[in-house]
């Protein structure tokens, strides 16, 4: 079989595990041909493709990134890749592709899978906002690097009594907002499914202070948005991607806090470090058992599905079922969360 692998979307520790077991399993465990796309779709249209064998993934295991690179693409390319989906898959004499990635991505591979093209998604996203599987790798790596930056910046804030403001990514979904907040302890957590009031946030750091502390942590999500009144706040422009641009919640929220409360405040944007730099091993491991289950997948023919994590099993999930809705932090988790504050 020939076989083709790509990487798109917003990269993600783990992308080149993935990428290295599929090439393991595929032409060490059954002879395959393995190409890989060059920067996500915009290689499959334009012809940019390599051969990948065990040499070329040799090393990239703990690395951060894709070696393949990625991108983001507009919505009227990716129709032209759907549209022109079984006339590719000749073009490339693929019996398969393996496109890794996020919402989008997942979105357009269904394109393709519904279009003709043989095709088994792997999920990616550091936000871990994929529905049907219960996790995605890399949401580890970001969690880890997120609750390292709380517990750094709880001394400093410790120091000069200070409400420090931690803005993570999350642009739908505040999973790593709850987790790392969770794992630092921070002393409020605001998620983007929930729209959070300023005033609440102002007793909490006026209490602790009553009692003595003299600093508080608040981990807000990229994607968060204060309450209708609660503080000013404008929504920011929609890219050619169709995401919005943040208007930097963070920034905003810390202002506002140093006015009400008297006390300073400081923003800290965690951004793309918690995307960047080596994967943790359990987003290595889970990111090379989802490239051995698609090489399966493939020889099965299981297409138009991606790996998906249930419990500690690999299964396969429709990619229909996996991009109609996000899956967001339900009330719940944010109760035990808030309990613990
Ligand atoms: O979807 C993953 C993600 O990391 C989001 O959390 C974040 O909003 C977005 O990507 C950032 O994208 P970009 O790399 O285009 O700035």
């Amino acid at each position: 079989m020939r076989i083709g692998v790509l990487t798109a979307g917003g990269d993600c520790p783990g992308l080149n595990a993935v990428i290295r077991s599929v090439v393991h399993r595929a032409a060490v465990g059954h002879g395959d041909e393995v190409i890989g796309f060059e920067d996500g779709f915009k290689g499959l249209l334009d012809g940019h493709y390599r051969p990948l064998d065990i040499n070329a993934v040799s090393g990239i295991l703990a690395r951060g990134g894709t070696i393949l690179g990625s991108a983001r693409m507009e919505r009227a390319r990716l129709h032209e890749a759907a549209e022109n989906a079984a006339e590719l898959a000749r073009r490339y004499g693929i019996d398969a592709l393996i496109p890794i990635g996020g919402e989008g991505t997942l979105t357009a591979a269904r394109m393709l899978s519904d279009a003709g093209m043989p095709v088994v998604g792997v999920p990616k996203t550091i936000d871990n906002d994929i529905s049907s599987t219960d996790r995605t790798f890399g949401f580890d790596t970001a969690v880890t690097v997120a609750t390292e930056a709380i517990d750094r910046l709880k001394t400093t804030a410790e120091s000069h009594q200070r409400v420090m403001v931690v803005e993570v990514m999350g642009r739908h979904a505040g999973w790593i907002a709850l987790e790392s907040g969770m794992a630092g302890g921070a002393h409020g957590i605001c998620l983007p499914e929930r729209h959070f009031e300023v005033d609440a946030l102002v007793k909490m750091v006026e209490e602790r202070f009553s009692r003595g502390k003299k600093f508080a942590v608040i981990c807000v999500a990229e994607g968060a948005h204060p309450a209708a009144g609660s503080m000013p706040y404008e929504k920011g422009a929609i890219d050619q991607y169709g995401h919005e641009r943040f208007a930097g919640i963070g920034n905003r929220l810390a202002i506002e806090l140093e006015h009400r409360l008297g006390k300073e405040a400081r923003p800290v944007i965690l951004g793309h470090v918690q995307r960047g730099g080596v994967p943790t091993a359990y987003d290595r491991v889970l990111a090379t058992r989802f490239g051995w289950h698609a090489v399966e997948a493939v020889h099965r023919g299981d297409f138009g599905n991606m790996t998906a994590l249930r419990g500690t099993q690999i299964v396969m999930a429709p990619l229909a079922e996996a991009v109609t809705a996000l899956k967001t932090v339900p009330e719940d988790r944010m109760f035990e969360a808030e309990s613990v504050f």
